[in-house]
């Protein structure tokens, strides 16, 4: 086959490749320049809009709604828009190899592709229940959800299943907002996950003790301290239930798993320096390989407000890492220089009427503000975290944006903390004074 060549490429088709296509034009790409390769079928989109609005009864967000720019306030980015600038859309196309030292791409379907400028932005992958050997984990109506084609058979399944029994395995960002979509769709939802608390790779028992008891309000069961060992089914092998560790039995006709994600990087190993389980870059997402960048959830960034290697899971990294690629590979170009990634951690998350947002290092002491109750009819609380006498991160629920922005600043500042106490009175005026 015919050999294509491209100045600039990028591997990847989600997120990332969105916000750099932007970031490309703006920097004045030529026509026939740039191709993004995507094994999704669709134009890159705001993949969070797949565990929110895209599975709602009402609401319902669908392509070409949620393509990016949008979620950032920006541009809709259509297929079209591509077209316009010349940049090769190349979609339901893996690359299946990639030899860096030749500067060469093969696809599924054979072709040769040659580059001289690579971004690599292959985003995540789920963690199967198979990946542990859990019995019977390839059974029919086991769902995961990273990609578009994952949720259409959500939306699917959920349509088939009215009035249906699910149960949600894991209790991180997928389980949390995956039990409450499908609880808003009517079905009956049980959680399980092994630790003590969700969420616990960001909240305090505190904060985790508010979502539970939410949770529990709307009448999804939670099981913790404990893992689904294996998976009954009928006679067509669908999922009947779900057997658990400490020996009980659930039953579900649904099974949603969220027990974490898996950074796409087998492509590149051996060829390029990985740290963290991602791809190691510098503070311009230049990798240990000349002409090659990773952006997004794949690489491993020196966080030089903490100064240590970092790797984010999150899509306001991607879209700024993105776009940091690409001015660096222009600037170099023109013989000029940008300034090194200085990322301010922002996490938020989304569930039923609930929204919180977090930023900055989620280490040291906490401080518990604001009124937690359930019963009050506003949720407006949060917490602090201290390390070495300064306020390094804020958690808000609730928050209005001025409110959000205060707290974003608190943990880019980094107040000293004179008390504790005087934090947990003051909350969310404290972080209003930054
Ligand atoms: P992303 O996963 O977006 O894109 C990778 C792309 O590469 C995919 O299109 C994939 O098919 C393609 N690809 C991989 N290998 C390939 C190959 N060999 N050849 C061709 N194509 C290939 N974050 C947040 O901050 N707030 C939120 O609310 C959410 N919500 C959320 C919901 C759901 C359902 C998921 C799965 C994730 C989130 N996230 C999130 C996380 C956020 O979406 C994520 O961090 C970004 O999408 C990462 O962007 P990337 O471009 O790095 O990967
Ligand atoms: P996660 O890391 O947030 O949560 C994984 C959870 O799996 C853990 O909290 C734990 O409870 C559970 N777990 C681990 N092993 C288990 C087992 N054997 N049985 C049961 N539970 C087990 O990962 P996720 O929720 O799967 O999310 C996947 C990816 O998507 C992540 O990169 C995440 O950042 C991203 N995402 C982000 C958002 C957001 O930022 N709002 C929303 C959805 C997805």
């Amino acid at each position: 086959m015919a050999e294509k060549a491209f100045k600039y490429v990028i591997i990847g088709g989600g997120v990332a490749a969105g916000y750099a296509a932007r970031e490309f034009a703006n920097q004045g790409v030529k026509p026939g320049e740039l191709a993004i390769f995507s094994k999704e079928a669709v134009a890159p989109y705001e993949r969070p809009a797949l565990s929110k609005a895209y599975l709602f009864p009402e609401g319902t967000a669908r392509l070409p709604g949620f393509h990016v720019c949008v979620g950032s306030g920006g541009e809709r980015l259509l297929p079209e828009w591509y077209a316009e600038k010349g940049i090769s859309l190349i979609l339901n196309t893996e690359v299946v190899k990639a030899n860096l030292a030749s500067k060469t791409l093969i696809s599924a379907a054979g072709e040769t592709f040659k580059y001289q400028i690579l971004i690599i932005a292959t985003g995540s992958t789920v963690v199967r229940l198979s990946d542990f050997g859990v019995q019977g984990a390839d059974a029919k109506n086991i769902f995961y959800l990273r990609e578009i084609d994952d949720a259409d058979k959500l939306v699917e399944v959920i349509k088939a299943k009215k009035n249906g029994n699910a149960l949600v395995v894991g209790g991180g960002y997928i389980g949390l907002e995956l039990s409450a979509a499908l609880k808003i769709n009517n079905i009956d939802v049980s959680m399980v996950y092994p630790e003590p608390w969700c969420m616990p790779r960001l909240f305090t028992a505190e904060l985790a003790g508010f979502y539970e008891g939410y949770y529990a309000n709307k009448g999804i069961k939670i099981i913790k301290g404990t893992v689904a060992t294996g998976f009954g089914t009928n006679e067509n092998g669908e999922v009947t239930d779900v057997k658990l560790k400490d020996g009980r039995v659930m039953e579900a006709d649904i099974v949603v798993v969220g027990v974490g994600g898996r950074p796409v990087t087998k492509l590149f190993k051996g060829q390029v320096e990985e740290e963290k389980g991602g791809i190691k870059t510098d503070g311009f997402f230049k990798t240990s390989v000349p002409d090659v960048y990773a952006v997004g959830d794949v690489a491993t960034f020196p966080m030089k407000l903490y100064n240590e290697m970092r790797r984010v899971e999150h899509v306001d990294h991607a879209r700024k890492s993105a776009e940091q690629a690409v001015k660096a590979i222009f600037s170099c170009e023109q013989g000029n220089s940008i300034d090194e990634y200085d990322y301010l951690p922002f996490f938020y998350s989304r569930a039923f009427d609930l929204s919180w947002q977090f930023y900055g290092d989620n280490v040291g002491e906490t401080v518990f503000y604001g009124d937690g109750s359930l019963t009050s009819p506003t949720h407006k609380f949060g917490s602090y975290w201290i390390k070495d006498g300064k306020v390094v991160g804020a958690f808000l629920e609730g928050g209005t944006p001025e409110e959000n922005k205060a707290i974003a600043k608190v943990a880019r500042v980094q107040p000293p903390a004179h008390s504790l106490d005087q934090l947990a009175t003051e909350g969310l005026t404290f972080a209003c004074k930054v």
